[in-house]
């Protein structure tokens, strides 16, 4: 079998121009405006690609955008103040703040101390409890496993008593991942460093979502044939193939072995990552709406 490639490139920019009608929409009917900021510090290079194309996507879909770019020496006191001045902006919907964190700066002092309302990370802990609790219509979801989510279920249609493996237990991704599928009915194994025999908890699954940050871990003889599989990972290895000095990004996924066994996969680049920042764009469109009094959009439904 050689697997459907479920081009979420595609499907982002389609989400993206749905998310920029709905915000001319809400524009014109209500003159609010969906304002978006992005926070980060420090000089990460991969953190400053993300956080341009934030701005980019922002842009694109009629949002008020800014960024604010601090050095990474900053006081944990001047973040903290400039979170207190976004939190209190009446044209700010929506407040990131890029992680990683310079290690003088407490991580989670920063994320509490954003508004729940204007969380759309979705990592406060309100946030958290939320979609644990299965209020995820309260909450703010975290975007890269609801960008997942919308790939997943594009392909497989109901997730219901599907067995889900999430591989990776961070708060970012893996655990708000397990809570999504769980919501969607799925069984759902959390593996992740200390599981035992993991290729075999693997083979198990009609869902394999791999977020571990491992270049090209999970292999081919792991996956069931048939099963879905969702690549989080982004990683940047060496391609002297492509001649000296050059490198390539890779996911989690070791992808041809992958793909001759699985119905469906996400390509890296241009599967998860994409759809990660117009799950942004919505969770900024979201808290817009709900600032206004408006309901949720149902943005899956909303595709082409
Ligand atoms: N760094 C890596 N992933 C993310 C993310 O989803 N949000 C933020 N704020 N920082 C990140």
């Amino acid at each position: 079998m050689t697997a459907t490639r479920i081009d979420g490139k595609a499907i982002a920019t389609d989400l993206r121009a749905t998310i920029a009608i709905e915000a001319e929409k809400l524009i014109k009917e209500t003159n609010v405006v969906p304002g978006i900021a992005v926070v980060i510090v420090g000089e990460d290079p991969a953190s400053k690609v993300y956080v341009a194309s934030k701005g980019k996507a922002a842009k694109e879909c009629n949002f008020h955008s800014v960024q604010h770019t601090l050095a990474d020496d900053v006081t944990e006191e001047t973040l903290l103040s400039l979170i207190g001045d976004l939190n209190d902006d009446p044209a700010i919907h929506g407040i990131l703040v890029q992680l990683p964190l310079p290690d003088h700066i407490n991580e989670s002092k920063v994320l509490n101390l954003i508004r729940p309302d204007k969380d759309v990370d979705g990592f406060h802990p309100i946030n958290v409890g939320l979609l644990t609790a299965g209020e995820r219509d309260k909450a703010m979801v975290p975007c890269t496993p609801a960008g997942s989510l919308i790939l997943a279920k594009r392909v497989l249609g109901n997730l219901s008593g599907k067995n889900a493996v999430v591989i990776g237990r961070s708060n970012i991704v893996g655990k708000p991942m397990a809570a999504l599928l769980l919501a969607e009915s799925c069984t759902v194994t959390i593996a992740h460093s200390r599981t035992k025999d993991l290729p075999d908890v693997v083979r198990g699954a009609d869902i394999v979502v791999a977020a571990v940050g491992r270049p090209q871990m999970v292999k081919g003889d792991w996956i069931k044939d048939g099963a879905c599989v969702i690549d989080v990972g982004i990683n940047r290895i060496d391609a002297p193939e492509r001649g000296e000095g050059k490198t390539r990004l890779v996911g989690d996924v070791d992808y041809d072995s992958a793909a001759e066994r699985a119905g469906s996969i996400t390509p890296v680049p241009g599967g998860v990552g994409p759809m990660t920042i117009a799950l942004l764009m919505a969770n900024t469109l979201t808290a817009a709406r709900r600032s206004a009094g408006l309901d949720d959009l149902d943005y899956a439904s909303m595709l082409s």
